[in-house]
């Protein structure tokens, strides 16, 4: 086996590799003036059993490119089988048309990835779980709540907490973390009046007297989660935290966040944490390393991988 690691999130990449108790296969990547993208492996890689780690986070077209780059590298250096190990799939929100004459991006993505000779993808917490379809090849993906449910039941037990989705699509997910931790379920009406701003409409539930935990896969702007943890409070909950698995946190989101009626916000590092959030004590971050340096190691060994989503 072979890993590779993109410049996305090295830390993490380190951090899988330290699991698996495998060295980082040595590769360069520069940068020319017009910042093109130039990779070179160092080691041979001919008939190996490749994994490379990239998450498609911010700045999300350089960090896809780069792994575009890196898959073809790979494949024209013989290796056996080239595995797209993508913690966080960037693009995965434009999975479907919004409206007339738009992409569906995650599609295109998933078409590059395959073109560039993936054969296989890695992943974690896709957007909706349909989006393995857009690809040809097979993909595995994990989830957070493995990691997080557990983390959940030790800090809040599970009498009087309530476990909330923040919007209507995030229900099946909600109700998963909900089940492994035998605590009642809640639901947020959410209305997104345009592109990047959320409203909260309606809270489905009894949330009186309840430690409200919102779960969600991505915190981007914290607009989705900030409203809903106000509708939460003003409802009669008495705390809300969230736990989210990609920490997307664009802009001032990390600042809103701080500033929010949250008690805590728990994410991954499935995205590299800027100083910002490993800073605040707001947010606090649990590793993915384990989880997907654990799949890492069973697809290379040919074993189940579906017992990690137990
Ligand atoms: C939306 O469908 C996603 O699951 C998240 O709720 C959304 O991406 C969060 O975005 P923001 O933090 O910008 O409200």
């Amino acid at each position: 086996m072979k890993l590779l690691a993109g410049n996305s999130n090295r830390p993490l990449a380190e951090a899988i590799a330290a699991y698996l108790r495998v060295d980082l296969t040595k590769a360069s990547v520069h940068r020319f003036a017009d910042m093109e993208i130039f990779v070179e492996i160092q080691e041979n890689v001919r008939g190996e059993d490749v994994f490379i780690i990239q998450s498609t986070s911010y700045p999300a077209n350089d960090n896809l490119m780069e792994l575009l780059v890196c898959i073809d590298a790979l494949r024209r250096a013989s290796a056996r089988r080239i595995t797209a190990v993508i913690p966080y799939f960037g693009y995965a929100r434009q999975d479907r048309k919004p409206g007339p004459r738009t992409p569906i991006s995650a599609k295109l993505v998933a078409n590059l990835i395959t073109e560039a000779g993936a054969n296989r993808v890695l992943t974690l917490e896709l957007h909706a779980g349909q989006i393995q379809g857009f690809f040809d090849i097979p993909v595995d993906n994990l989830y957070g709540a493995p990691l997080m449910a557990p983390d959940i039941a030790n800090n809040l037990g599970s009498d009087n907490v309530l476990i909330v989705s923040p919007d209507v699509g995030g229900v099946a997910r909600a109700r998963a973390y909900a089940k492994r931790i035998d605590a009642n379920l809640a639901i947020i009406d959410k209305r997104r009046e345009r592109a990047g701003v959320s409203e909260v409409m309606n809270v489905i539930g009894e949330v009186e007297g309840r430690h409200c935990v919102l779960v969600d896969d991505i915190v981007d702007s914290g607009g989705t989660l900030c409203n809903a943890a106000d509708a939460l409070l003003a409802a009669g909950a008495t705390s809300v935290q969230a736990y989210c698995t990609h920490g997307v946190l664009s802009g001032g989101a990390v600042a809103r966040i701080a500033a929010s009626s949250l008690d805590k916000l728990v994410i991954t590092d499935s995205i590299r944490p800027t100083e910002g959030v490993r800073v605040t004590d707001k947010i606090r971050v649990l590793s993915v390393a384990q989880l997907m340096g654990e799949a890492i190691s069973r697809i290379a060994s040919e074993s189940s991988v579906s017992s990690l989503f137990d």
